[in-house]
């Protein structure tokens, strides 16, 4: 619609019937009139007539059920403004993708584009508008269950993930094509953060850690175009994020220039009551409106308090004009007035859902996100050997994970299934329904698989847990395998980094699977075999144990750093009782190829602020099979304003080489890449010497020294 005609509508519009465009209910309110107003109507208080005074749904339902509902509200809105329908889009809608940790393991923003493009298009499809994803928020506690839906513990890998899943579900023109989705970022801010991994607990940041790490992958999906921010429940500088003037207006709108919707989380104003910042309802939405929230997603607090609100508090009448605008733009860039049912379309649907080339996807991404932790040589297994397969995993179609809303279980193979598959080509046999009790019938295996790991229910929203380790009898299941004497290869299905200290002890190989998706047991499956060579590297460094998290490769310096050349000291930051290192470290994952690096130079020793640095490095697969190798460029300061960390991912290059091959990668740095954040808060750097790291993961590097001088 021409924006003077948008005007011209707003103008029109009522209080009452801008004040709904701040409102969203699920869609189970439209469900059936009796199931509604005994269920979530009644626990609302929201009456038939409310819903004709609602803007937007939450909880997509396929195209039927979206162009029903449309269909209905049309008919009721005076002004023919159509509804806008949001959904929990995480990592694909009907066809699953690995889980977003997973996917991370990927290192490939590329694929990040791709399968939220995908994700985008069968969502639309079904009704979707706008996905609550990508989700950002900076993660380095695995007992937050949610850090599921992160893609791991590093700012820059984080950003460029971010920007590459806002393009893949935005595209460049939301109004033609139909096949895209406005993407929500959420949850700001820090989320990710809260103190012992609890998920709602308290997150207490210093504003410089805020925004050294915390802000900016937000900040890329922003820049990146995304539409909507979505607000955390967490509290930043003791107010949660709903009420948080200071992070919505100051930080979100003023610096980073965002200038779309936001909305709060599920209730998220309610919240404000139980953290104890708000009486009641109505002065939790008091304090949201002028924080800076424009939708309120199922508290009821704008729908029943607004009017009131304004009418005792006059000047706010601009704040609700300003977030009904924000809200009636989105709906017009998203062309709904010309179609409010959009690409919403039950035979598109029919055919988009889960086809092929979806499908084909899937397992593609699955193939890139497994991440190979442990190889004393038993893999890729050999199709003349027989292979037992043991574990409580073997035959589970939970590998969708969480935050996979519509997808089915039922279109999800089992690595049973798969490998018996693989097993009838190959000519191989294998050992089903083998278990603890029945170790005698694995005597004539060659080779064990064990397949171990997390139910789903296990990670994600309200899945803490203070122990993450497997569960106990897996952990005992893989004592008696080892009695067998008999190559031990762990299958892991996890939504987080686990304490894989007992398994690293017993097992001859450790396949990462994480929620794989849709295609994740036959992804499983080709790598076992050495049909596909595995390449993940992980984006979330795996403990020894529980008790060293949070642990993170991009940690500060301290005033007594520990290395491992101090052993016999103790006045020093390290553990009596475990070492400081991680168990797996960031960046790390095994391929069936092996890699050597060599004549790691620097284009110059100096450089001033206006020049840039080369640095290359030659990397040889001194194997005989092809293979990918990500290779990562870290830095250090030496001597800054502030405490700085021992090394920042700063670049990396993917690379497959073939047998035998040397290749130069080449990194190119300009003097940003050298900014950190100064004690009165602006970004720079300063003159001084810096090393460069490079190698196959943040532990494993080769380093130089460069230095800024003045000019
Ligand atoms: O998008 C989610 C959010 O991440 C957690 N609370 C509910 C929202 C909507 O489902």
């Amino acid at each position: 619609m021409d924006i003077t005609k948008l005007q011209d509508l707003f103008k029109q519009m009522t209080r009452e019937e801008k004040i709904g465009q701040t409102v969203q209910l699920t869609g189970n309110f439209y469900d059936d009139d009796t199931a509604a107003i005994t269920g979530p109507m009644k626990e609302m208080n929201v009456s038939a007539n409310d819903l004709t005074r609602v803007g937007s749904i939450l909880g997509g339902t396929g195209a039927a059920d979206i162009r029903r509902i449309q269909d209905d509200y049309m008919k009721k809105n005076r002004l023919g403004i159509p509804l806008l329908f949001m959904a929990d889009v995480i990592h694909g809608y009907r066809t699953i993708f690995p889980i977003p940790l997973a996917l991370a393991s990927s290192w490939n923003p590329a694929l990040f584009e791709e399968t939220a493009q995908m994700a985008a298009r069968e969502s639309a499809t079904a009704g979707v508008h706008v996905t609550f994803s990508p989700m950002v928020d900076l993660v380095r506690d695995a007992r937050w269950g949610r850090v599921m839906e992160s893609t791991g513990e590093d700012p820059f890998l984080n950003e460029e993930f971010a920007k590459a899943m806002v393009r893949g579900y935005q595209g460049i023109d939301l109004e033609k094509d139909t096949t895209r989705l406005a993407a929500c970022v959420k949850h700001f801010a820090a989320y990710g953060a809260p103190t012992a991994g609890l998920d709602y607990n308290t997150v207490d940041l210093s504003e410089h850690a805020l925004r050294e790490n915390y802000f900016s992958g937000y900040e890329a999906a922003i820049k990146a175009g995304a539409k909507m921010v979505m607000s955390s429940f967490n509290t930043i500088k003791g107010i949660p994020a709903t009420g948080n003037k200071w992070l919505l207006r100051t930080v979100l709108r003023e610096e980073m220039g965002f200038d779309g919707v936001v909305i709060s989380d599920w209730a998220g104003i309610n919240e404000l009551i139980p953290h104890g910042i708000a009486e009641n309802l109505k002065e939790a939405a008091k304090l949201s409106l002028e924080a800076g929230i424009d939708i309120d997603m199922m508290s009821g607090g704008y729908l029943h308090h607004l009017e009131e609100i304004i009418q005792e508090n006059p000047e706010m009448e601009t704040l609700l004009d300003e977030a009904v605008w924000r809200i009636l733009l989105l709906k017009n860039e998203l062309g709904l007035f010309e179609n409010p049912y959009r690409g919403a379309d039950e035979a598109a649907e029919a055919r988009e859902l889960f086809n092929e080339t979806n499908r084909k996807l899937a397992q593609k991404a699955a193939e890139e996100s497994v991440v190979l932790l442990k190889n004393n040589g038993v893999l890729p297994l050999k199709t003349n050997e027989k292979i037992a397969l043991v574990g409580p995993k073997k035959e589970t179609q939970d590998l969708l994970g969480s935050w996979s809303l519509n997808g089915l279980e039922s279109e999800t193979q089992s690595l049973a299934e798969v490998l018996e598959q693989a097993v009838l080509i190959e000519d191989n046999e294998v050992f089903n329904g083998l278990n603890s009790y029945k170790l005698s019938e694995l005597y004539t295996a060659d080779k064990i698989i064990v397949a171990l790991g997390e139910d789903s229910f296990m990670s994600g929203e309200a899945a803490s847990r203070s122990n993450i380790q497997l569960p106990k009898n897996q952990l005992l299941l893989l004592d008696e395998l080892k009695q067998l004497g008999k190559p031990i290869i762990a299958v892991i299905i996890t939504g987080r980094p686990l304490d894989l200290s007992d398994v690293a002890h017993q097992a001859d190989a450790i396949v990462n699977a994480w929620f794989p998706g849709s295609l994740g047991a036959q992804a499983i499956a080709d790598i076992l075999y050495g049909k596909v060579n595995p390449s993940g590297r992980l984006t979330m460094s795996f403990p020894r144990t529980v008790g060293q998290v949070p642990i993170y490769y991009n940690r500060h310096t301290t005033g007594r750093p520990f290395t491992n050349k101090q052993q016999g000291e103790k006045y020093l930051a390290r553990y009596l009782d475990t070492e400081n290192t991680p168990l797996y470290p960031f960046g790390f994952g095994l391929s069936y190829a092996t890699f050597s690096y060599s004549d790691l130079n620097v284009s110059k020793p100096t450089f001033t602020k206006n020049e840039e640095i080369t640095v290359t490095v030659s990397v040889t697969n001194t194997s005989d099979r092809s293979g990918t190798e990500t290779v990562q460029l870290y830095v250090r300061d030496h001597v800054a304003q502030v405490v700085r960390p021992i090394k920042e991912l700063k670049q990396f290059k993917r690379i497959t080489l073939e047998p035998n091959e040397t290749r130069e990668v080449v990194f190119q740095l300009r003097e940003e890449h050298f900014h950190y954040l100064h004690p009165d808060g602006t970004w720079s750097s300063d003159p001084g010497s810096f090393e460069l790291m490079v190698g196959p993961n943040a532990e494993m590097t080769q380093a130089v020294t460069v230095e800024l001088i003045r000019e």
